[in-house]
């Protein structure tokens, strides 16, 4: 049979299948394209807006394992205090160009390979996540088994370890301190 073009309708439908294909992809790009100009321009006013309420230093967390790339050129454009990055591994050239802009890189860390990445590729400060924490998680262990591994890995450095997950009093801060910690995340216990 042939088709309303006198062709094979098996070609047609090849050829339509296609034609709708990059249809799909212009407008899922042209989305994406469209969402990600508009993140950026709030993301960079919601940084001047915040630099406005506080003469303090702030961070901002970034989720690597989303897009990232234009977010970070935009944080490091407007040199906002620290880069806390998430879900993913941080370049040597991330922490880098970072460093040029002034930012510090404070990665979040699940277990000791990550901090030992994290540690060489020159950060300035690693949170250490147990399995506890609220949110995201990374962490498979739990904090206290995880935090002092983590602060041997880090050694003489100067880079001090920040303990997060289920910290919620005194006995949880003071605890993370007795094994090494420098300061703790708190996540759920504002909510
Ligand atoms: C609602 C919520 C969202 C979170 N989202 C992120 C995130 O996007 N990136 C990140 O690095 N950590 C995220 N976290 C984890 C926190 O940085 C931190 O590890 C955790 O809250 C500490 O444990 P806690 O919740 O028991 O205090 C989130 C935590 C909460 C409670």
């Amino acid at each position: 049979m042939k088709s309303s073009r006198g062709e094979d309708p098996l070609l047609d439908l090849v050829v339509a299948t296609l034609f709708l294909f990059f249809v799909v992809i212009t407008l899922v790009s042209n989305v994406f394209d469209y969402v990600n100009h508009e993140c950026l321009d709030y993301l960079r006013e919601l940084i001047r807006k915040t630099k406005t309420l506080t003469e303090k230093p702030f961070g901002i967390g970034v989720v690597l394992a989303f897009p990232h790339e234009l977010n970070i050129k935009t944080i490091l454009e407007e040199k906002v205090a620290v880069l806390q990055l998430y879900w993913g591994q941080c370049s040597k050239e991330l922490v880098d160009d970072a460093h040029r802009a002034g930012v510090k890189v404070v990665p979040q860390v699940g277990n000791v390979e990550e901090a030992r990445k994290a540690v060489a590729v020159g950060v300035d400060a690693i949170i250490v996540q147990g399995h506890e924490a609220g949110g995201h998680v990374i962490g498979k262990d739990a904090l206290f088994s995880l935090l002092p591994r983590v602060v041997d890995v880090v050694g003489e450095r100067d880079i001090p370890v920040i303990a997060a997950g289920g910290i919620v009093d005194a006995r949880g801060y003071v605890a993370a301190l007795s094994l090494g910690a420098q300061a703790v995340c708190l996540g759920t216990r504002f909510r």
